[in-house]
């Protein structure tokens, strides 16, 4: 089984949207940069939250902002959603169960290649659950000031990550972390 990966870009501010959901501040700083060349070469399947995908299906968004990593990628794109839109969209497979059983579906589409998770609030679920193994984020020389927030959650413990690398490419400071899960109890 293939890691879990939550992938995002973020604002110094901490934002990972601009209000109305203001992706263009995103678009300044183009690759190459070699974490997201080591995701792509990884990477098995995406799993979106459904406003991550309507977000990309704005009208006026620029081809590049539509497509999973400006179309440098092709493979099994999942949206997980209350309700499946009555539009059919045959570029992405719409869910509607539980967390747990999205990252399933989509890690068992992946076989043993990544499972790369788009969006806050569905990223948030699978923190929760402890279904994430690893955080990547650059962090971009912006403040938005309002907007979606990376990470928002009354949490009844801390979620602990380790710090497992820096590198800066350009204006972007790629920070990479792995999700410390909790140490079960001892047997008996
Ligand atoms: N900076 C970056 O790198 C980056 C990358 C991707 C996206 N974004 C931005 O992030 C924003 C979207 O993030 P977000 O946190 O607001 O939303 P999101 O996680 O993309 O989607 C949230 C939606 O997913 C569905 N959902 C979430 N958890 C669910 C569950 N357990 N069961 C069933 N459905 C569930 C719900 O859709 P329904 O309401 O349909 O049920 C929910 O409203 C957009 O502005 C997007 O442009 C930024």
């Amino acid at each position: 089984m293939g890691n879990v990966l939550w992938h995002i870009t973020m604002s110094l501010d901490g934002f990972i949207a601009g209000r109305d959901d203001a992706m263009d501040w995103i678009f300044r700083y183009p690759g190459p940069n070699p974490d997201v060349d080591n995701v792509l070469a990884n990477l098995g399947a995406i799993l979106a939250g459904r406003r991550s995908y309507e977000v990309g299906r704005k009208p006026g968004q620029s081809p590049a902002a539509s497509r999973p990593y400006g179309g440098a990628w092709e493979g099994p794109v999942f949206v997980l959603t209350h309700k499946i839109p009555d539009e059919p969209d045959p570029s992405v497979q719409f869910l509607t169960g539980d967390i747990r059983s999205a990252v399933a579906t989509a890690q068992e589409a992946a076989g043993d290649r990544t499972v790369v998770l788009f969006g806050a609030t569905v990223a948030r679920n699978c923190l929760e659950a402890g279904l994430v193994d690893e955080v990547l984020v650059h962090v971009a020389p912006v403040l938005l000031g309002a907007g979606v927030r990376l990470f928002e959650a009354e949490l009844a413990a801390p979620i602990e990550l380790q710090a497992a690398g820096v590198l800066r490419v350009g204006q972007l400071t790629n920070l990479r972390f792995r999700v410390r899960r909790p140490t079960p109890p001892p047997a008996g």
